[in-house]
């Protein structure tokens, strides 16, 4: 993990999709008397169109140029919890706007979790396959290293319901902010 340069505030949850980050940012948020914000809600909201629209016309790609300008934007504000999609840390940009504006909190989860969470779920598009546990695994196996040196903080998801991650998440943000 790469150290902390900033003082800000903000909370920012990276991890795979399923992970939990809108419920936990949510809660955390309402507990920290922070914003909340979600990227993928922000990039609905500016394009007047869903996740899988953008997919359909403008491929991953223009959807992660869309991505980075929106977390660019976010990431700016002050005083917020940001859950972001799960293939936010892809780019080097997007990576460095997490890590050096806020703290950067990775929800880690293994993939059968994931699937579990996942499995009813129509709208993200790169888990419409016919074998989406082998997609979450494949993603899990290509991504992690991006998570692991974006973020600040690691927190293993497990089973743990929301109220018991809420106040590991809590205790790990304050021994974090004692040493940095
Ligand atoms: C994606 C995760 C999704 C959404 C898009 C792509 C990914 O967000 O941004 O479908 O690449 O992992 P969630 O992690 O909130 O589901």
């Amino acid at each position: 993990m790469l150290s902390m340069e900033n003082s800000s505030k903000n909370i920012f949850l990276i991890g795979l999709m399923g992970a939990g980050k809108t419920t936990i940012g949510r809660a955390l948020a309402r507990r920290m008397h922070l914003q909340f914000l979600d990227s993928d809600h922000e990039i609905e909201a500016r394009t007047g169109v869903s996740i899988r629209t953008i997919f359909e016309l403008e491929g991953e790609q223009g959807f992660r140029t869309r991505e980075s300008a929106t977390i660019e934007d976010l990431t700016l504000r002050q005083g917020v919890v940001l859950a972001t999609g799960g293939g936010a840390i892809l780019l080097p940009e997007t990576r460095q706007y997490l890590h050096n504006r806020g703290t950067v909190i990775y929800l880690r989860a293994r993939p059968e979790d994931l699937y579990k969470r996942t499995k009813h779920d129509r709208d993200r598009p790169l888990l419409q396959t016919e074998d989406p546990l082998a997609k979450l695994r494949a993603l899990l196996e290509s991504r992690h290293s991006f998570y692991e040196e974006t973020a600040h903080i690691i927190i293993d998801t497990g089973e743990q319901g929301v109220s018991r991650l809420i106040a590991n998440i809590e205790r790990e943000l304050l021994a974090f902010q004692h040493l940095s």
